[in-house]
């Protein structure tokens, strides 16, 4: 099979207006840092310079905790009706202005637009309608308690999904009347100052959502600072634990979601053409950028060579360049040094022994890229079958049995998501209650919807976001 010859269908940009400089948004404004800091932001596609951006120091934290704090008493006073009309604004502002928005997360984070464009932006705004939804109605969430707010929510969250883990962030915290200060990621702040930008528009009273930027220091102050009464963190392991150890002891409520190695098992009665579509979307969705990627293919092996055929020959398939272009399957890794993970890995993975499969295809000469890889002959101790690459590398493993399934899927110290591909329900439903998996998947993958929980086991952290369960977080119950 060859690859289709298509024009460049590259979506246009001057939708976009980006400023030279930005603020960090703080009760309601735009303003200069303390630190008088600031660092660049890039296109990782091309590394051409998008914007400058503020490095917020501990008084600039201290100074969008304080105007949290500030707006808290009216915000969470107010009848829930009217905060549910905010929150209804900002998700049909969003949609609204979804095109730019799209455009401005793929310019940032280097993902293809048709990602951006179908699934992102769209998710963010349902994520803000769902939870508008739920705010005069909590009694029904909780019935027989109250559901108050906590107070200043604290929420770091990463770079492979920028808009959407701010509306999981802050959509269930505004709507059940807590305020935020929200730390983007370092190398993807654009898409959460465009947000501020629309918590203006839709006149949202000033402190209740602060927008600050800067990296990992930032965060730090942030979780740490004494005013802040919950933390959500999205991102590393490591950070996880580095925060939950901060935390240990005071009154904050914490919930991290963290890492993954999501095994896709593959029964030999799967609809394999099917499937093969569903290993493609678990790996190379974001360009494997995503803490429930489907990293580890689990086949069974009367089937394994039939379907390892079929996976190499839809891999020869997928374009791989600008991520503006709307024919584009792989964009481009978010950051060099995250580049420099996956090259590292793929190299531990190449020195113990698997076999490494890449297609044949143009890596364009600026930016970040990796092209889409498979490992056979990976066995349960290899490093490339433990650790998160996070990046388009998948390892393949087989298994004979149903309990060598779930036996080989569980091996690993995280728990976040699973896939099943079979056409027998009893099968589903078995395979689904051994999986230690926050997220199980049956006959597809990587699938999200605002009103379905997520969240992990074991290392991959705990609490949930999204649903019913995703407003937990953000309240205390008490006697009503
Ligand atoms: P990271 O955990 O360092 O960064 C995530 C966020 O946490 C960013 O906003 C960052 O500025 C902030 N941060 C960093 N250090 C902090 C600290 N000490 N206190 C508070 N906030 C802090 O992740 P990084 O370095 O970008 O990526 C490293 C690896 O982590 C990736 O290769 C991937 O394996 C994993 N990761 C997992 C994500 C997920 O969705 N579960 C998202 C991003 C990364
Ligand atoms: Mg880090």
């Amino acid at each position: 099979m060859t690859k289709w010859e298509y024009a460049p269908a590259p979506e246009a940009t001057e939708i976009v207006s980006v400023k030279d400089t930005y603020g960090n948004y703080i009760g309601g404004e735009f303003v200069e840092p303390n630190s008088n800091e600031y660092f660049k932001t890039i296109n990782p596609a091309t590394e051409e310079v998008l914007s400058a951006v503020p490095v917020a120091d501990e008084s600039d934290v201290d100074k969008a905790v304080s105007a949290a704090r500030k707006a808290f008493g009216t915000w969470s006073s107010m009848a829930p009706g009217d905060r549910a009309k905010f929150v209804y604004r900002i998700a049909r502002v969003i949609q609204e202005r979804a095109r730019e928005m799209a455009v401005l997360e793929t310019m940032n984070g280097g993902k293809p637009i048709k990602e951006s464009r179908d699934i992102d932006i769209p998710l963010a705004a349902a994520h803000f309608f769902y939870y508008a939804g739920w705010a005069d109605k909590l009694e029904y969430a909780f019935p027989g308690r109250r559901a108050e707010p906590l107070g200043v929510a604290a929420q770091v969250i990463p770079w492979n999904f920028p808009m959407l883990m701010l509306a999981w962030k802050i959509a269930p915290a505004i709507a059940t009347g807590n305020t935020v200060v929200l730390k983007p990621a370092e190398t993807t702040p654009l898409t959460a100052l465009m947000f501020a930008e629309i918590c203006e528009q839709v006149g949202l009273p000033p402190g209740v959502v602060n927008i600050i930027n800067g990296a990992g220091a930032t965060g730090a102050a942030l979780v740490k600072h004494p005013d802040v009464d919950k933390v959500a963190f999205t991102g590393s392991t490591e950070v996880g634990k580095m925060i939950q150890r901060e935390l240990a002891g005071t009154h904050k409520k914490l919930t991290l979601e963290l890492g993954g190695k999501a095994a896709n098992v593959i029964f030999e009665d799967a609809p394999l053409d099917q499937a093969v579509e569903g290993i493609v979307n678990g790996i190379f969705f974001n360009q494997g950028q995503v803490c429930c990627a489907g990293s580890r293919l689990l086949v069974q092996e009367s089937v394994a060579e039939h379907l390892l055929d079929k996976l190499k020959r839809r891999l020869a398939t997928l374009r791989l360049g600008d991520p503006l272009d709307k024919n584009t399957d792989i964009g481009a890794i978010n950051s060099r040094a995250q580049l420099d993970k996956i090259k590292r890995l793929v190299g531990v993975g190449v020195e113990e022994g698997a076999e490494l499969f890449q297609p044949a295809c143009d890596i364009p000469e600026r930016g970040f890229w990796f092209p889409p890889t498979i490992f056979t002959g990976v066995s349960q101790s290899h490093r490339i079958a433990q650790e998160e690459i996070f990046g388009p590398v998948l390892s393949v493993m087989t298994f004979r049995t149903e309990d060598e399934a779930v036996e080989k899927a569980n091996n690993t110290p995280y728990g976040l998501s699973a896939g099943i591909w079979t056409e027998k329900g009893s099968r589903i439903l078995w395979m689904a209650d051994r999986l230690r998996a926050g997220v199980v998947w049956a006959n597809t993958f990587n699938r999200f919807d605002p009103a379905s929980p997520f969240g992990g086991f074991k290392e991959s952290g705990f609490g949930r976001e999204g649903g019913r369960h995703g407003l937990e977080a953000y309240v205390k119950l008490v006697a009503p």
